[in-house]
């Protein structure tokens, strides 16, 4: 595999599809058994979640419902100062089991913002799924339950990810260029 450009910027190879795919259907095996006879909700983040979410939604094999949103933020008058709202949300969420499927987890500081609102509408369980999960990034308390990888704080693209819109389109994942 060679590098990649994306902009102004080079990135090496990191995640090969092989092993994303792997990690993938180990998670999907993992909630399949979990969430079996639950009828899982599964809560996929838009944009960068796309094409994770395809292929772990591909592997579940239990009933299962899957909904696509984006998170909008705006300054609100709560203590945190950010409200985050959910467009697309068409199902009611209400004594469901939610699995929120985000491409990966930086600081946290978007779910932390968000699952105060996705709690008041009283679903049964939220838990959180990520592909990746930047680790040492982390500056809000967000617990995640299921993480494909954890990896070091250094910008990827690829698989969805993207570097200022551009990127998403490859099938492993790239790390930005020391
Ligand atoms: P958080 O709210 O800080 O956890 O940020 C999460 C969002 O930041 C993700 O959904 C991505 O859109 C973006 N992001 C964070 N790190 C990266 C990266 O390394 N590559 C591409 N996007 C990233
Ligand atoms: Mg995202």
């Amino acid at each position: 595999m060679s590098n990649i450009k994306v902009l102004d910027k080079e990135f090496e190879p990191y995640l090969t599809e092989e092993i994303i795919q792997e990690k993938i259907s180990d998670l999907a095996n993992q909630l399949n058994k979990e969430y079996a006879g639950k009828r899982p909700l599964f809560l996929s983040i838009l944009n960068g979640s796309f094409l994770f979410t395809a292929d772990l939604f591909k592997q579940i094999t239990i009933e299962a419902e899957v909904c696509f949103i984006k998170l909008a933020s705006y300054k609100g008058t709560t203590s945190s100062g950010n409200v985050i709202t959910a467009i697309g949300l068409d199902t009611n969420v209400n004594g469901r089991d939610i699995i929120i499927v985000e491409d990966i987890i930086d600081t946290g500081k978007t779910l932390h913002h968000f699952l105060p609102q996705l709690e008041s509408s009283s679903p049964a369980s939220i838990k959180i799924a990520v592909l990746l999960n930047k680790t040492e990034a982390l500056a809000y308390p967000v617990k995640v339950d299921y993480a494909c990888f954890d990896i070091p704080n250094k910008f990827v693209v690829g698989y969805g990810l993207d570097y200022d819109g551009l990127g998403r389109n490859t099938k492993s994942i790239y790390q930005l260029k020391a």
